[in-house]
């Protein structure tokens, strides 16, 4: 999609989607400026599934549940999840060790966040593989202006929501009498001006964690591994000097964004760049295109593994920054590490096809085949 960005971004940087009904806006002042004001742009929309959790919530219920969720999710917190990650990892690597090639994304980059989120909410091992399903169905975008189209869809998305509810409310019951070291048991307990939260309220956190998390992060390990066999100097770069994986994985953020494009519902008129937007018109957010503008990034189109400043606008900016970048930082900074590790000369399998993800606000593939030696 870049080219088509650096297009708009030179002759319509804000312009009206009439078959999308919804502005999109491509420059990085623009884009920072919307998800910064939030009390001019709003998360408030219900465009799929009503969901109540707090990336669709606007203050002062916004700032309530994300102060009571904040402290397990700062870098130290995170931090102490490393031995398991790192287990976790070695462990999917061993899997593969003898082969000499892998499926980037059902053999590592996949498994490994559905994995750490299951142990972050307490869900057995068991059922692992059935969160990955209702996972990727909760996630999936649906722009398709068909109405029967994007009926089935929400049909669909609305069991899985419920299935996923009652599951997971099997577990909540169990932690209210014997509490774990996990999420739902510490959000049992947690209170907001001395009220505890409802089930709903733990339930639904518990799922935009699942929807949040596990196929933006999947996105994130083979976008990189993408990018490695796109540009081999990445591998030798990084393996003679392991301590340049932190500033990698953020131009990886940068340079294929899983997330293209958060969207906000504008609270009032205002004007970007000449164009009048009007209250309750729908505002695209094109991060992935302000990842590249030229007026941030100098060379934008070139990949620098050790790009400084870099500031990327892929977990988003402002009130609803992502809640799980430290922890998919360092998902992927372990899986990149471990691969520098084990393997050398990673590469695209031969014939292999490269196939985006269908939703456009997503960046991804569907499948990424590699051998190494
Ligand atoms: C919010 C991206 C991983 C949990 C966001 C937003 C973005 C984003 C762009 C802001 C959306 C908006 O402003 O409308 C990503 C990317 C990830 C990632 C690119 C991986 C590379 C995760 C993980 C978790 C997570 C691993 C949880 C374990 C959340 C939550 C929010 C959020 C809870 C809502 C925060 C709020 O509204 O205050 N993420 N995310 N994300 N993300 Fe992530």
């Amino acid at each position: 999609p870049f080219p088509i960005y650096e297009e708009f971004r030179k002759h319509s940087p804000v312009r009206y989607d009439q078959e999308r009904n919804c502005w999109d806006i491509f420059l990085y002042e623009d884009v920072d400026y919307v998800l910064k004001h939030y009390e001019l742009f709003s998360s408030e929309q219900q465009r799929l599934i009503r969901r109540d959790n707090m990336l669709r919530m606007d203050p002062p219920r916004h700032k309530q549940l994300r102060d009571l969720v904040n402290k397990g999710f700062t870098p130290r917190a995170i931090k102490e999840l490393a031995p398991r990650i790192q287990e976790i990892t070695e462990q999917l690597i061993s899997n593969v060790l003898d082969q000499g090639e892998m499926k980037m994304i059902d053999d590592m980059a996949m498994p490994l966040p559905v994995i750490v989120i299951a142990d972050l909410l307490g869900v057995p091992a068991e059922d692992r593989e059935k969160f990955k399903v209702w996972s990727d169905i909760l996630v999936k975008g649906v722009e398709d202006p068909q109405p029967e189209v994007y009926e089935a869809v929400k049909r669909e998305q609305e069991d899985v929501h419920q299935q996923l509810k009652e599951y997971l409310s099997y577990i909540l019951e169990r932690r209210r009498f014997h509490p774990q070291d996990d999420i739902i048991s510490s959000l049992l307990s947690a209170e907001i001006d001395g009220n505890k939260l409802t089930e709903t309220e733990i339930l639904d956190f518990s799922i935009l964690l699942l929807a949040a998390g596990n196929e933006t992060t999947t996105n994130l390990i083979t976008n990189g591994v993408r990018l490695m066999t796109e540009i081999p100097d990445i591998q030798r770069q990084a393996k003679s000097d392991l301590s340049l994986i932190p500033s990698m994985v953020e131009e990886v953020l940068r340079y294929y964004s899983p997330v293209q494009a958060p969207s906000r519902i504008a609270k009032q008129d205002i004007e970007l760049q000449g164009e009048s937007i009007k209250k309750g018109d729908i505002v695209v957010a094109w991060v992935g295109s302000a990842n590249r503008d030229e007026a941030k990034f100098p060379a934008a189109n070139t990949f620098q593994i050790d790009r400084k400043p870099n500031q990327h606008l892929s977990f988003g900016k402002g009130i609803h920054f992502c809640l799980g970048a430290p922890l998919a930082r360092l998902e992927a900074q372990i899986a990149f590490e471990k691969m520098f590790t084990h393997f050398t000369n990673i590469r695209l399998k031969e014939a292999a096809q490269i196939k985006r993800t269908p939703a456009p606000q997503m960046f991804g593939v569907v499948e990424f085949p590699i051998t190494f030696s």
